[in-house]
């Protein structure tokens, strides 16, 4: 848990939670905190499996599961192939595409010209590659007479991508390869953009699940969630984000992305969407270090 990414203190509230989980099923469960000594850490400590807990870049992208697999030692959720791919948001559309999964136009532009001049027409979303919860999301209203001037802390190169309009959704997939099952599907409901902030703040959003949609976009989530995380190769769980645009109907369905390390913060959707089916926080944990390999 923890790590380096800007996705620190969410794998921090993660990692918590699930450690105390698995203490309740019985596990015997050390608690790490990702630093430079990690490998050296897992070496000596040797552990039957990793309980993969890291959020964001180096712990979501194949970084540490790369680690894991060079020291032999079983982990939870994806391995290095999905977790880089699905943590790339230009790869995991064009596995998107060659699936006939529906996505948002967009284009990888340097962060200068970005910030220079409108690279799509208002309004549209510039964002890292490879961020999660929100990090360095900036929104480009319609109107706007500029871009942003984007700080140095964004990538040199960055996403601009048309705005999707529309209802927030989201479904998690769960199971061991071949036995994967699309959970419910959740609608959040937000004042404004679901940000940082609202995704982790008490109250900062409502979760409607199952979401209160006509049935055959609600069947279509699930169905493009499962059809997402096989085609990235997920591992035992996924989570993919939605975009619905009602004025359009089923048509108006787009993916975002999909995470391969969900969160599972007291906040958190998928926790919540287990529950839905009759999975404990505790069953989850279980498991996930059930299927766990190398
Ligand atoms: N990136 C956060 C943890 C999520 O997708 O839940
Ligand atoms: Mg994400």
């Amino acid at each position: 848990m923890g790590g380096p990414s800007a996705e620190r203190e969410v794998s921090l509230s993660t990692g918590r939670g699930c450690a105390e989980a698995l203490r309740g099923e019985g596990f015997d469960v050390t608690e790490i905190d990702a630093g430079p000594d990690l490998a050296q850490r897992l070496s000596d400590l040797r552990p039957d499996v990793v309980f993969n807990a890291l959020h964001g870049r180096w712990g979501e992208d194949g970084c540490v599961q790369g680690l894991l697999e060079w020291l032999r030692i079983p982990y939870t959720h994806s391995g290095v192939l999905a977790s880089a791919r699905a943590m790339d948001k230009t790869l995991t559309k064009a596995a998107y595409r060659a699936e006939g999964l529906p996505v948002v136009e967009s284009r990888m532009v340097a962060r200068a010209a970005a910030s220079a001049c409108h690279v799509l027409p208002p309004p549209y979303v510039i964002k890292p590659n490879n961020e999660g919860s929100s990090v360095g999301i900036w929104i480009v209203e319609e109107g706007a007479e500029g871009p942003p001037a984007l700080p140095d802390s964004m990538p040199d190169t960055v996403m601009v991508e048309a705005y999707a309009p529309g209802r927030e959704l989201t479904c998690t997939v769960l199971g061991a390869p071949g036995r994967e099952r699309a959970l419910t599907v959740t609608e959040i409901v937000t004042d404004g953009w679901y940000d940082y902030e609202a995704k982790y703040a008490e109250g900062g959003s409502r979760h409607v699940l199952p979401a209160q949609i006509a049935p055959e976009v609600f069947s279509a989530c699930r169905d493009h969630a499962l059809q997402a995380h096989r085609v990235l190769g997920c591992r035992t769980i996924s989570r993919t984000d939605f975009r619905w645009d009602e004025t359009r109907g089923p048509a108006g369905l787009i993916l975002l992305e999909t995470n391969t390390q969900p969160g599972m913060t007291p906040t958190s959707l998928t926790p919540e969407q287990a529950a839905h089916a009759g999975i404990t926080f505790g069953g989850l944990c279980r498991e996930l270090v059930e299927d766990a390999s190398c």
